[in-house]
């Protein structure tokens, strides 16, 4: 079965726009685990604009699943990762003015930081997955430098205009899912997708993960988000 990663982050948005402690993203990976959640994902920026370094340290030690912390290549926020060892670290480009992660690391252009970085997250005992466009060179990259997975980014796939770009995005996920496994690459995927466009997705072959945030949390806001991630989860193959 394709495992379910709920992103929180948004809960943490509504929160820090009154500056107060409700919503409580702690409280929704709670409910996200009742609806069947396999593991809890949040993204500790660093302009803090959401999560804070609070919420990753309760959610460590309370959630029953396994918590996926995204993060970039800062080195404040690498030594607060490595001090926290949540079960995986996604690594993730950061740029301050995006409204969201908009597009895949480069792991060619980043090897040389990223190698130590992901040997001594390893060491620590961490998973290490990279957040990738599906592109195939940066895939042989993530094999080279020893990432565990990756995490295929499938934002164009979700934002396709037309029949036509939908076929070309979900074919480049397609041939991507391929060569990671061939290059014994394990395979998460995320970003952009919902409850109309999650299943051909979920359906790839050696697809083991998908992390999705955003949908489910302002389904949540119509049904309740344990039905909310039920719903989702009901979806997967
Ligand atoms: N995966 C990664 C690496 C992300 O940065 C995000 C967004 O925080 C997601 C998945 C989830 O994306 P969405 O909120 O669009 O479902």
């Amino acid at each position: 079965m394709v495992k379910l990663g709920v992103n929180v982050d948004h809960v943490a948005t509504v929160r820090q726009a009154r500056g107060i402690s409700e919503p409580d993203p702690v409280a929704a990976a709670f409910l996200a685990e009742l609806g069947g959640a396999d593991g809890i994902t949040v993204h500790l920026r660093e302009d803090r604009r959401h999560i804070q370094e609070r919420d990753v340290r309760l959610l460590k030690e309370t959630i029953k699943t396994r918590l996926n912390l995204e993060l970039a290549l800062a080195p404040e926020i690498l030594d607060f990762a490595l001090e926290i060892k949540p079960y995986a670290a996604t690594f993730v480009p950061e740029k301050r003015e995006e409204l969201t992660t908009e597009g895949g690391l480069d792991v060619i252009g980043h090897q040389t930081k990223l190698r130590p970085v992901i040997k001594k997250f390893q060491a620590a005992g961490i998973v290490v997955s990279l957040f990738i466009d599906p592109n195939l060179d940066q895939i042989e990259a993530a094999a080279a430098i020893g990432a565990q997975f990756i995490e295929i980014h499938t934002g164009r796939y979700c934002d396709a205009k037309n029949e036509d770009e939908l076929k070309k995005e979900f074919s480049l996920i397609d041939h991507a899912c391929i060569t990671a496994s061939n290059y014994g690459l394990r395979i998460n995927a995320g970003h952009g997708l919902n409850y109309r466009n999650v299943v051909p997705v979920a359906k790839l072959p050696g697809i083991e993960e998908l992390n999705i945030g955003h949908s489910i949390i302002g389904h949540a806001v119509y049904v309740g988000l344990e039905r909310a991630v039920r719903e989702m989860k009901a979806l997967l193959p």
